[in-house]
């Protein structure tokens, strides 16, 4: 479904992505872990045509994607939920949630689907977004999302900032889009839980996958266990 071959990424003139290749296929869950700093947001803001400052291919449902706008990327059926969430704060979250509309005609069913994953914000549809806890206004950053019945779902640590029983709530909502065959490539510094809910992972670090495999290979790996896992 996706695949991202030699990718390489500026920012200004400094280098920080390196011969990245990666791949998700259809109904994977995939995680791309690694420190702070390491790439991850620069990649698949370079994936989702947010940076132009890039070479190699990118490559979604079958047609070359780098370098095209962001708007056409996401119409193909990619929807991103950003690092810094990037919701509406003095809008509605009903209103927000609209924002992400890809189908009009498919509103009312992709509402009820969201408020069936999250029932807080159908109990807040009408409250302004920025009112909202942490926790609530990264599950409206996914819902605004999940608007556009995207194809590929990529989700830029969404579990940083929140409680550990806020964390498992998103992980819960991820692992039943999961179950509803979305495809997802979930980037996080969780590793724990990223490597728990997705079927296969890379690791990045200083702007180069060092590392990819199955989620239990990467689990039992010496040097992750160490690195990421405090053991
Ligand atoms: N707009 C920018 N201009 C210059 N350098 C940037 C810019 N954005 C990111 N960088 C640099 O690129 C490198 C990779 O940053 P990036 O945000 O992709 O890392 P990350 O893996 O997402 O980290 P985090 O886990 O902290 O979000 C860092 O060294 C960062 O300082
Ligand atoms: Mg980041």
């Amino acid at each position: 479904m996706l695949s991202v071959s030699c990718l390489n990424v500026f920012h200004s003139n400094l280098q920080v992505v390196w011969d990245l290749s990666l791949h998700v296929e259809q109904g994977e869950l995939v995680t791309l872990i690694g420190p702070n700093g390491a790439g991850k947001t620069t990649t698949v803001e370079t994936i989702a045509g947010l940076n132009k400052n890039a070479s190699g291919t990118v490559t979604f449902l079958g047609e070359s994607i780098l370098g095209k706008p962001p708007y056409d990327i996401f119409r193909k059926g990619l929807a991103l939920v950003p690092e810094k969430r990037e919701i509406f704060p003095k809008m509605p979250v009903m209103e927000n949630l609209l924002l992400g509309t890809g189908d009009p005609s498919a509103t009312e069913k992709n509402l009820k689907h969201i408020y069936s994953l999250f029932p807080i914000l159908l109990e807040r549809e009408h409250q302004m977004a920025g009112t909202l806890s942490g926790g609530e206004q990264q599950m409206l950053a996914i819902g605004r999302a999940l608007m556009s019945n995207p194809k590929l779902l990529i989700l830029d640590e969404p579990s940083t900032g929140l409680s550990p029983l806020l964390v498992g709530q998103v992980f819960r909502s991820l692992e039943q889009l999961g179950r509803e065959g979305t495809t997802v490539l979930l980037l996080e510094q969780n590793v724990r839980h990223a490597l728990a809910l997705c079927h296969r992972g890379y690791v990045i670090e200083n702007g180069r996958i060092v590392k990819e495999g199955t989620s239990k290979e990467l689990m039992h790996d010496p040097e992750i266990q160490r690195a990421y896992l405090g053991f």
